[in-house]
């Protein structure tokens, strides 16, 4: 594995970079202060703007770490920071990553997860070298598991009672991509 960490990819809509603490506004207004957006998340909705502005003063620190994968969604259109990507977790001893992610109700709708799950998969793929990069969804949150296909993600299957969120224990839905099925 290349331990390149989170480098900048541009798609056709959307800039991936690092978060910047100047991110907190835009972060805390647009998607970490929504409830609708934390429905089934595992983090609570942020309270306040210094809740962001903490959180986003030690994700900068961690960019140093080139197993560090998170990236801020920036529109091209707009200027605006408007969701986040990440590797959630992370194996290097099977080349695999868990990714998550979410985004300003505003934005919903548009494919813009779908476009930029695609150009995550492919620089953990094509630089990074990964073998395998997945990705689970709560059971009564589909629209999550849409992404997932249109990205080009298998699915693999539910865990039953295998996740908590907020709105408690949950059944996990796995979809995943490994190396062979971009080949194929
Ligand atoms: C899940 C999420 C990332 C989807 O991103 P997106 O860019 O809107 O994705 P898409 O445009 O491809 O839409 C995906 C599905 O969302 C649903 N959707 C579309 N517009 C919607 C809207 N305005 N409101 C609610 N749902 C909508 C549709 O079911 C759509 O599937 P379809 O294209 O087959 O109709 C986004 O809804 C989100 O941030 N949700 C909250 C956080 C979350 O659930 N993260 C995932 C945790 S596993």
């Amino acid at each position: 594995m290349n331990k390149l960490g989170t480098q900048t990819i541009e798609t056709k809509r959307l800039i991936l970079r690092r978060f910047r603490v100047e991110d907190a506004e835009d972060m805390y207004n647009n998607w970490a202060s929504d409830p609708e957006v934390t429905t089934f998340l595992t983090w609570p909705t942020h309270a306040s703007v210094d809740v962001t502005r903490s959180l986003l003063t030690n994700w900068v620190t961690r960019y140093e770490d080139g197993t560090y994968f998170n990236w801020v969604m920036e529109s091209k259109e707009t200027g605006h920071a408007i969701g986040n990507i990440s590797v959630v977790q992370l194996r290097e001893d099977i080349e695999a990553a868990d990714i998550g992610y979410c985004m300003s109700r505003s934005y919903w709708g548009q494919g813009f997860m779908p476009e930029a799950l695609k150009a995550v998969m492919d620089y953990l793929f094509d630089e990074v070298g990964l073998n395998r990069v997945a990705a689970c969804h709560d059971s009564n949150n589909p629209k999550s598991g849409r992404v997932m296909q249109k990205a080009g993600m298998k699915l693999e299957g539910t865990m039953r009672a295998a996740g908590k969120n907020n709105q408690g224990i949950c059944d996990k839905v796995w979809y995943a991509t490994i190396k062979s099925d971009r080949i194929s």
